[in-house]
């Protein structure tokens, strides 16, 4: 299996806000899943989320292809399948609730991926999904964060709004959804020019390590000379965001 994943595992939890993070994620997913039945992420990663969840009692299965992210994951959550989420090694109505969270836009057909969610959750249940484009909803105000996700666009393309909540609005019926709702979450962390660099220069972003040498020489370098030029590179700074889960009903 193709991991992207497996080279920013070692460094996954220290920049993606690690257990606090899946705390405060599990918390928004909590209220819309059912204790008494099974639940699924998709792309478990670390198993932050997750292991927030199991803890409260949830019975949690994770997937993912990356061998690296599910080895930081076993001290968190107790089923772990290596799986790809383009074909679930589930069978039909095994789930209560399928959730994912900034993993749905890496499936290699969103439609293919809804269809299979769809076939291995009950009727009635449900998917949750977090994507990873909130820059819409809530724009860096800083200047590194705002350097930073203009790179993020030049190197993704529209590959990471293809699970947008407008996407899957759009989709969802021809994968046997209706859309319900979107729940959003504010969530605030505090960075810093420097750690941004840092960030950047060890490739912290499956974007990066995926860039050829063209797009290092037109997109990243010259995003890491204008990072360099901010003053202050120390100080700190409060980012705040806002990460939209959107909940499909299968029906
Ligand atoms: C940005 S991480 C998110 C991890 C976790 N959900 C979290 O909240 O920290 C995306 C994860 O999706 C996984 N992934 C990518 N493509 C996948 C696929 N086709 N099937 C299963 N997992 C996949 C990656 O290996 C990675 O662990």
């Amino acid at each position: 299996m193709n991991a992207i994943f497996d080279k920013i595992a070692f460094q996954y939890d220290e920049n993606r806000g690690g257990e606090r993070r899946g705390l405060q994620f599990s918390e928004a997913i909590e209220p819309l899943i059912d204790k008494n039945r099974r639940v699924l992420e998709m792309g478990v990663g670390t198993g932050v989320v997750a292991g927030a969840l199991q803890n409260k009692g949830y019975d949690i299965i994770g997937i993912d292809v990356s061998s690296e992210m599910l080895r930081r994951a076993v001290d968190r959550v107790t089923a772990l399948v290596w799986s790809d989420m383009n074909k679930l090694p589930f069978l039909d109505g095994f789930f209560g609730c399928v959730y994912s969270v900034w993993a749905l836009h890496l499936a290699d057909d969103i439609t293919k991926a809804l269809k299979e969610v769809r076939r291995t959750l009950d009727d009635g249940g449900c998917f949750i999904n977090c994507s990873a484009a909130n820059a819409g909803v809530s724009p860096p105000k800083d200047p590194a964060g705002q350097i930073v996700a203009e790179m993020q666009l030049q190197l993704s393309g529209p590959q990471l709004s293809r699970d947008a909540p407008e996407e899957l609005e759009k989709l969802c019926g021809e994968a046997g959804f209706e859309f319900e709702t979107v729940v959003n979450l504010s969530h605030s962390y505090k960075t810093s020019v420097t750690e941004v660099l840092l960030h950047i220069e060890r490739n912290g972003m499956s974007t990066l390590v995926k860039a050829s040498e063209d797009q290092r020489r037109d997109i990243i370098e010259p995003a890491l000379a204008k990072l360099r030029d901010i003053p202050n590179p120390d100080d700190e700074i409060i980012r705040d965001r806002v990460h939209q889960f959107a909940v499909l009903r299968a029906v």
